[in-house]
């Protein structure tokens, strides 16, 4: 294929994309389901340990609604490196089916194979999970109590530098170009979604977080349709950044409690986050939920950590992140007691437990039987 005709095949697959978000499902409805299937993949590394600290958690806080059968847990197994190198595909069809079949999903981190692994160039399975299940927005708080500081990112999850990241183009030894995509629908969906978010919670600012001086077409597209989605919310004081003094003010003690709700295109979003998160203790202690209209999946915001499995020191893995991840999805579907009821738990254990990640201090089981304690 030369290269130009590569190029029109992308239009032509994102001018496809575009129609299809036209025909978007309407917003699932959890409060009129009879049933919710809340479908479980462990994933790599670390994964399968913190899943099953999160399953257990999950089993015993939901203990009535899953044996009255309002709510069932569904283990899904497949979504293993191996697996998807065996079969030569990102996310294997037989384990795709069985996560639409499911309402929601909680996910374990996997393994992306990079370059220089020596492995297959599959995609990201949380890439393409994203964009299978049209997971629009990828949702994170972070929350500092001491430091007045009270963040939610809300970070574009299937456009910008990843709708196109394994489809790049080498033109020749010399030249690589990668590419990066905004949409209108794909841009409005999610600025609409952080501003109900900021309004029905009294109103909070909104920060648009973009370099819209130099990504001039898509984060130029993406910072005036934020602004025209705000002519609707009048009440929110609403302003924007360039994403690298950005990264600088949320490390401002003098400014940073003045954010609240940030909107970002998903690269900025991905660093920015990470950062974020690390303020508040770590990678470790941030959920993450990717929403869309239909389906939403909850994660933890670190990767499946190999290095602790190569260095035999897995079972002092972290599980708070996807235990946070489980808070958000029962907020999502409207439990929200329950959901506090665990949060207090997780707060209670990031207090009294160390776990620094290198092998030393308490181990995820610790962590498990401390939060079981407590709900
Ligand atoms: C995240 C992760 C993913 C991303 C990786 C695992 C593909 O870093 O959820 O932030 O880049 O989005
Ligand atoms: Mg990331």
């Amino acid at each position: 294929m030369t290269y130009t005709e590569h190029f029109r095949k992308i239009v032509e697959e994102q001018l496809e994309r575009v129609e299809k978000l036209k025909n978007s499902p309407a917003a699932a409805d959890f409060s009129s389901m009879d049933k919710i299937v809340i479908g479980t993949v462990d994933g790599d590394g670390i994964g399968p340990i913190i899943m099953d600290s999160c399953r257990k958690v999950l089993e015993k806080l939901l203990a009535e609604e899953i044996s009255t059968g309002k709510i069932e847990l569904r283990k899904i197994d497949g979504l293993t490196l191996e697996n998807r190198i065996a079969k030569m595909e990102t996310v294997p069809s037989d384990v795709l089916a069985a996560i639409k079949e499911c309402d929601l999903l909680l996910k374990g981190p996997t393994t992306t194979p990079g370059k220089g692994d020596n492995l297959p160039n599959i995609e990201s399975a949380n890439v393409t999970l994203r964009r299978e299940l049209d997971l629009f927005a990828n949702v994170r708080p972070v929350v500092i109590p001491e430091k007045n500081i009270d963040w939610i990112f809300y970070r574009e999850n299937t456009e910008g530098e990843y709708a196109l990241g394994s489809k790049g183009i080498d033109i020749n030894e010399d030249i690589s170009i990668d590419f990066k995509v905004t949409t209108s629908m794909g841009t409005i969906r999610l600025a609409k979604a952080a501003f109900e978010y900021a309004k029905n919670n009294g109103n909070k600012n909104v920060s648009i977080v973009t370099k819209a001086n130099i990504m001039k077409k898509t984060d130029g597209k993406f910072l005036s349709l934020c602004y025209d989605v705000a002519k609707d919310y009048p009440d929110i004081k609403t302003d924007d950044w360039y994403v690298d003094i950005m990264a600088a003010n949320l490390v401002n003690d003098q400014i940073n409690s003045n954010f609240n709700v940030v909107i970002l295109p998903n690269l900025y979003g991905d660093i920015i986050t990470d950062e974020a998160a690390q303020l508040q203790g770590g990678v470790g202690t941030a959920g993450s939920a990717n929403i869309g209209s239909k389906y939403a999946m909850f994660e933890a915001i670190h990767g499946s950590a190999p290095r602790m499995m190569e260095e035999g020191i897995g079972e002092y893995a972290n599980p708070a992140s996807i235990n946070r991840a489980a808070v958000m999805m029962l907020r999502h579907i409207g439990m929200t007691e329950k959901a506090s009821k665990l949060e207090s738990a997780l707060d209670a254990a990031q207090e009294s437990l160390d776990m620094p990640g290198d092998g030393t201090g308490n181990t995820a089981a610790d962590f498990t039987g401390f939060v079981l304690d407590r709900i």
